[in-house]
């Protein structure tokens, strides 16, 4: 696309991302997670491999560390870990469809080649009571070939119109489509039922350009939050599996959470495009995780990413920062025992360095560091058992991104069956939240912890990626020690390696 053809909006965010790139220092990008070029960063969009590469976009307003008016941004990756940045793809500059902002979407490839992205354009609905404008949502289409995006002429393809009686115009959101193995086209959005309550619709086309409503896939009926957002539906494993994120929570137990949370709908969709639903799970216990997009890698694993923060934690942007926000480890995904599973793609294993191990470590009512094992860019992977099988001890600590004054920490205890993430102490100067704890399914004495730190991140991944919590850590780099702790006798084996990409030089 030459610039003459490219709209005023999009150049100008091209040539402001160029110039204020340098302007993020080296110390706020994390070292595998991508982080905004310039800005602000939400939802993960359009994930797909094409042409040789993995593409990631996000939900993006370059010119401040805040929301707005939301345009795409555009990077792409061999590896799913180190990436390269493109230019901006997307502008709000389509005055009737997509003024109010490019919301999010999904994309892939058309038979001829072509890269389609499909975004939610936000324009101006009708006037409410107080005299402002409600905004209206439809479904637009962008063609390109992995760089530069033209919006299609026969923008908007879908609006709220197609949906059933009742359901909101100003709610209907984020669609993902993906092609079905005879060559015809499948969408899933969120939208707003008549209730003011949330639902996921699917849409088919023979064309990707021209589509027809299908039916409800799912429903929320009153039972996680109020309207749902970012659904992703997938088979994996004998199962259909339907990834979304509700807003306004309430909490259960330590199975769900208030405010925006995330949730896997694991069933079977049957012949009228309806999810018979099995069971009902958060997708990840931690603080910051929302807005979750899968995508099929050429191997045939089914990658998952997310956004690595949550609305209800957004108050921490530091002032002196020029980027905010970052994608989590892409992570691969799996069915084991009716459950998703999820681990950090294996591309991170070549990222390990250093290995330490320390095997058969007694704890015992001391702190107790372990030669070698610190850092804040690391992969620590942590079995715990009692030390005598008749007693079970009574908690497990593990303390890290720690120094005299801060630390978080993971904290065990197998007769509640509860694991705790907490960054109390980390350093945070805003009061949202800084710990969950989560029922460990099929909890026992034995416990396997991955742990994934990126600098100012923390990814933990239990009993094989049956469970994980991942939440932004505020603390200076400068507190890197790990230490471990436990009240009544168990042993510790610990591997650990420090991350760094496997290029000559390697480092982040
Ligand atoms: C989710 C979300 C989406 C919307 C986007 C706007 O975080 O609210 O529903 O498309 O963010 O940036």
């Amino acid at each position: 696309m030459g610039h003459d053809e490219m709209s005023r909006p999009l150049a100008e965010a091209r040539d402001y991302e160029r110039r204020m790139e340098s302007f993020v220092g080296e110390g706020e990008r994390l070292c595998f997670h991508l982080t905004p070029r310039v800005g602000w960063m939400n939802d993960p969009n359009g994930f797909m491999f094409y042409q040789g590469m993995y593409h990631l976009f996000y939900q993006y307003n370059p010119y401040d560390t805040k929301w707005d008016t939301m345009h795409w941004g555009h990077a792409v990756s061999r590896d799913l870990l180190s990436w390269d940045y493109q230019p901006a793809a997307l502008a709000p500059d389509q005055h009737y469809d997509d003024k109010g902002g490019c919301f999010s979407g999904s994309a892939a490839e058309l038979p001829d080649g072509r890269q389609l992205l499909m975004y939610t354009g936000v324009g101006a609905g009708e006037r409410k009571p107080d005299g402002t404008l409600a905004d209206l949502q439809v479904q637009c289409l962008a063609l390109g070939d992995g760089r530069d995006y033209v919006k299609y002429e026969g923008n908007p393809v879908i609006d709220a119109s197609s949906l059933p009686e009742g359901c909101s115009s100003e709610h209907f959101r984020d669609p993902k489509l993906w092609q079905a193995a005879d060559g015809s086209w499948r969408m899933v959005a969120a939208s707003m039922d008549a209730q003011g309550l949330g639902q996921v619709v699917l849409y088919r086309s023979d064309d990707a350009l021209s589509w027809e409503f299908v039916s409800v896939l799912a429903h929320n009926d009153g039972r996680f939050g109020r309207m749902w957002e970012c659904p992703d539906l997938f088979a994996l494993d004998g199962y259909d599996v339907l990834l979304l994120s509700p807003q306004d929570m309430l909490p259960e137990g330590h199975r769900f959470y208030s405010g925006n949370g995330t949730l896997c709908l694991m069933g079977h969709v049957d012949e009228q495009g309806v999810l018979a639903e099995e069971s009902a799970r958060v997708i990840d216990h931690g603080m910051d995780f929302y807005a979750t997009q899968t995508t099929l890698a050429p191997d045939g694993r089914r990658v998952m990413v997310a956004w690595m923060q949550n609305w209800d934690c957004t108050t921490g942007v530091d002032p002196d920062h020029y980027a905010f926000g970052a994608m989590t480890v892409p992570r691969e995904l799996s069915v084991r025992d009716g459950r998703l599973c999820q681990w950090p793609v294996r591309e991170l294993d070549a990222w390990r360095r250093n290995p330490v191990r320390c095997e058969g470590v007694l704890l015992d009512g001391e702190p107790t560091a372990l030669p070698g094992v610190s850092g804040r860019v690391v992969d620590l992977l942590v079995h715990v058992r009692p030390q005598d099988a008749e007693r079970p001890y009574e908690e497990v600590i593990i303390w890290f991104a720690q120094n005299e004054r801060f630390h978080c920490s993971l904290r065990y205890r197998p007769h509640h069956g509860t694991l705790k993430i907490s960054r109390d102490h980390a350093g945070t100067r805003r009061a949202f939240v800084h710990h969950r704890k989560c029922d460990v399914q099929d909890a026992t004495p034995e416990l396997d912890l991955r742990i994934v730190l990126d600098k100012y991140s923390a990814e933990v991944f239990v009993n094989g990626g049956q469970q994980a919590l991942t939440m932004i850590i505020p603390t200076d780099l400068t507190a890197d020690g790990i230490t471990f702790f436990a009240r009544g006798g168990a042993v510790v084996d610990v591997e650990k390696y420090d991350l760094a990409e496997p290029t000559p030089g390697g480092a982040c």
